[in-house]
C-alpha cells in the first residue's frame, strides 16, 4: 500500500450542506484540498465519498493518514 502525500498537517475545517455530496482526496495530490480533483489518477488511491445528512462544520484530514477518514482523528500529530 502505498503511502498517501500529506497535503497538510492539519484539518480543513468545512461547511457542508445537508444533502450534499463530498469526495475527499485520499492521495493527497489534489490542488482543491480536501476534495478530489482527479490528480489520483494512476495511483491506487481513490477518493472517499460523504453524503452530508446536516449541515454543520466537519473537519476532513488534511495530512489523509486519519484511522477515521476522511475526517480528521488527531493521527496528524503522531506522524513522523
Ligand atoms: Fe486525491 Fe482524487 S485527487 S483522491
Ligand atoms: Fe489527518 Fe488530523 S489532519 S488526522
Amino acid at each position: 500500500m502505498a503511502e498517501p502525500t500529506i497535503a497538510q498537517r492539519s484539518p480543513f475545517p468545512f461547511e457542508v450542506t445537508t444533502g450534499k455530496s463530498y469526495w475527499w482526496c485520499a492521495c493527497g495530490r489534489s490542488k482543491n484540498q480536501p476534495f478530489c480533483d482527479g490528480s489520483h489518477k494512476g495511483s491506487e488511491f481513490s477518493p472517499i465519498q460523504y453524503d452530508a445528512t446536516e449541515t454543520k462544520t466537519v473537519f476532513f484530514c488534511g495530512c489523509k493518514h486519519s484511522g477515521g477518514k476522511p475526517f480528521c482523528d488527531g493521527t496528524h500529530s503522531k506522524l513522523p
